[in-house]
């Protein structure tokens, strides 16, 4: 498949045959996706798509999924698409094979898409550099999460009444806790700002280093200052597997742990996210993840026709 021949025919909302970080797609582009997503989401849940039929879509994960897995798995059925599945352990990537190697591998076969999530940052770039059918990130370690990014711009939109348009302009955005160790971090900053929206990453220095102000974002060390002010609150948890340390943790669970008298200063309208797994008690209270402003289980359903937009978008334009 060459897809380059056909951009200058296309018009400037396609978004190209791979989704592999959000930077790079314009505020059109990024609306495109969304409205798309609205389609789905406003249509009921048993509607079948032919987009895919006869196209085959497989899911490379190298690391842990469960919401990114299984919303892209039921996004291709719901498309007709075929799925297939590559699992680390039972591969020959336990023989040493490299990602690379595996996607070539997997693409020679003749899958017309390649979903992957790999522990290195810039994984999904080498991959879609080495084959020739799409590629979408699905998390590539702290780099870029572009369908969780999306995903959570869509359920902010929806929480303040911004579907129409998708404009963020005048909403303020806090991401809290592990920024450092955060593609979702990276990715929501991304398409926040692109959409209008203010954000302020919040932690301690260790995990919300000031270097994110090259993002776009402000930087806070204070929740409580901060979470008057805020619209939408996306909390994070502490990766302890990318390096966050055990301070940092510890840091998190005491000082900027979303508890319900915290979740009780927010505006009215102000809702919670996260992009899951939560761990409870951490970096959110239970009581807040499964209170009135939690909008996590929302987001999930959000997520698979997010998924649907993406696979529609790459494999069409
Ligand atoms: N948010 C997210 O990526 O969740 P999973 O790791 O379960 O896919």
């Amino acid at each position: 498949m060459t897809h380059t021949d056909q951009k200058s025919a296309l018009p400037s909302e396609y978004l190209g045959p791979n989704l592999l970080d959000l930077w790079r797609l314009s505020p059109a582009q990024i609306r495109a996706l969304l409205d798309r997503t609205r389609r789905y989401l406003d249509a009921p849940a048993s509607e079948r798509y032919d987009t895919l039929a006869g196209r085959t879509v497989a899911n490379l994960f190298f690391e842990d999924s469960t919401r990114t897995r299984i919303s892209f798995t039921l996004a291709t059925r719901r498309l007709s698409g075929e799925v297939v599945d590559l699992s680390t352990s039972g591969s020959s990537v336990s023989k040493g094979e490299t990602a690379v190697d595996t996607a070539m591998t997997i693409a020679a076969m003749g899958v017309d898409v390649i979903v992957i999530r790999h522990a290195a940052s810039g994984a999904a770039e080498l991959v879609a550099r080495a084959v020739d059918c799409s590629v979408i990130n699905a998390g590539d370690g702290r780099h870029a999460h572009p369908t969780q990014g999306l995903l959570d711009a869509y359920t902010i939109a929806e929480a303040h009444d911004r579907l129409d348009g998708f404009d963020l302009t005048g909403l303020r955005v806090g991401i809290v806790g592990d920024l450092e160790h955060s593609r979702v971090a990276r990715s929501d900053i991304a398409v926040c700002t692109k959409l209008g929206a203010e954000v302020v990453g919040i932690g301690p220095a260790e995990l919300a280093p000031e270097s994110f102000t090259t993002l776009g974002c402000t930087v806070s060390h204070d929740l409580d200052e901060e979470l008057p002010t805020l619209d939408a609150v996306q909390m994070l948890r502490v990766q302890r597997e990318r390096g966050a340390s055990a301070v940092g943790l510890k840091t998190c669970a005491a000082e900027f742990q979303l508890s319900a008298e915290r979740a009780a200063a927010m505006k009215p309208k102000a809702v919670v996210l996260h992009p899951g797994p939560m761990n409870r008690g951490v970096e959110i209270a239970s009581s807040v993840a499964d209170g009135p402003r939690s909008r996590v289980l929302r987001q999930v359903a959000i997520g698979v026709a997010v998924r649907m937009a993406t696979l529609q978008h790459v494999t069409q334009g």
